[in-house]
């Protein structure tokens, strides 16, 4: 094969993968760098293709985990135009995130350029499926060279993106969950509140206990009493509950150790319009057999930038009781109609009175 043959086979090879994206892999083709150091502040805002780093091996953030990152996602809207789904929402948590370790904060002024100066070089790799989106992940790590145990002076915010697949309409699929009773995801006091990497390597072993047990993910219960649900994998919970007077859309509440996603966020307040009554509240998993089993938790879901709504079919739970299906372990209306107006939203198909969306300049 000629060198411009296996360019071409690469290029379709891509093409085919864009069209059909999975989560992660379909990187774009750009990035933007800008560095933090103690005498210049933030400074070098590089915007260029995405390549490799070249960083010493001594780098604090490799050994100490001083790395935070987030989350993002633009969509294209019915009318060719390209929103961001609350990016400033985002760069404030990344604030508190960077914050939480000691690191600088970025100004959201320069976290919102930044996505909008990727979006408008990248967003042709966008395809017109309303299934398809454009993943943002803005990241800071230390760059000090330096093996000390003590906090960076040096930093770099890299910004990149994928393109993300996913799913639309009713092609919606439930996922099983364990409730993780070997491990927790976060303590108080500790740094479960903040989209840290540390948060993330120590939750692998429990999915591997979930796929084991023939689940998709694990459910998170509280570290001090191992009974409140908290989040599942890095998704927050919702529970549908009926009542006799209406239909409750229920959060577990805020303690610190979950984190406070720009999803559940937005969720809350959808929900309330939709005419169901949104509370935050926290809830044990003994209410969620119980209530499964008397009908009144009819549904439950996930929410989160990548998973978007996600229904929950069953539980399985190793500490005894037996496993339990939520609902008739199909998607339930209000999960559906939740997630429709969600989506709907990103497209642009219902008004953004909320003013959510966040306009992305781009030509095509
Ligand atoms: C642990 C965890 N919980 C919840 C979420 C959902 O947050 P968001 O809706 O802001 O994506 C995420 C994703 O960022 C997460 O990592």
């Amino acid at each position: 094969m000629t060198t411009l043959e296996q360019t071409s086979t690469v290029r379709t090879a891509r093409r085919a993968a864009i069209l059909n994206p999975g989560h992660g892999d379909i990187f774009t083709d750009h990035m933007f760098s800008m560095l933090w150091s103690p005498a210049d502040g933030w400074h070098q805002p590089e915007f260029g293709p995405l390549q490799n780093l070249s960083m010493h091996p001594g780098m604090i953030g490799l050994h100490y985990g001083q790395v935070a990152f987030e989350g993002l996602k633009a969509h294209r809207r019915v009318d060719g135009s390209m929103v961001v789904f609350r990016p400033h929402e985002h760069a404030r948590r990344f604030q508190t995130s960077t914050r939480r370790l000691a690191m600088p904060e970025l100004p959201t002024d320069i976290f919102v350029n930044a996505v909008d100066q990727l979006i408008a070089a990248d967003h042709e790799l966008l395809s017109d499926d309303p299934a398809h989106s454009i993943y943002l992940r803005p990241i800071m790590f230390a760059t000090d060279e330096s093996l000390m145990l003590r906090p960076s002076e040096n930093y770099r915010f890299l910004l990149m993106a994928f393109v993300a697949g996913g799913f639309f309409g009713d092609r919606v699929d439930s996922v099983s969950v364990l409730i993780s009773r070997d491990y927790c995801r976060a303590i108080p006091g500790g740094t479960g509140g903040v989209k840290v990497a540390g948060n993330y390597a120590p939750s692998f072993v429990a999915l591997q206990q979930a796929q084991a047990a023939g689940c998709q993910q694990v459910v998170w219960l509280d570290a001090v009493e191992r009974r409140w649900v908290e989040e599942m994998g890095g998704m927050n919970l919702f529970f549908v509950r009926s009542t006799g007077t209406g239909t409750e859309v229920v959060t577990p509440e805020l303690t610190g150790s979950l984190l406070p996603g720009v999803t559940r966020n937005a969720l809350l307040s959808i929900a309330e319009r939709a005419g169901y009554r949104a509370r935050e509240e926290r809830i044990s998993v003994e209410q969620w057999r119980e209530e499964c089993a008397e009908g009144i938790i009819t549904e439950v879901f996930a929410c989160g930038t990548a998973a978007v709504v996600t229904p929950v079919s069953s539980v399985r739970d190793p500490a005894g009781g037996g496993d339990w299906t939520v609902g008739d372990g199909q998607p339930g209306p209000v999960t559906m109609t939740l997630r429709r107006a969600l989506v709907d939203l990103h497209h642009g198909l219902v008004p953004d009175t909320d003013g959510w969306l966040h306009p992305v300049p781009t030509e095509r």
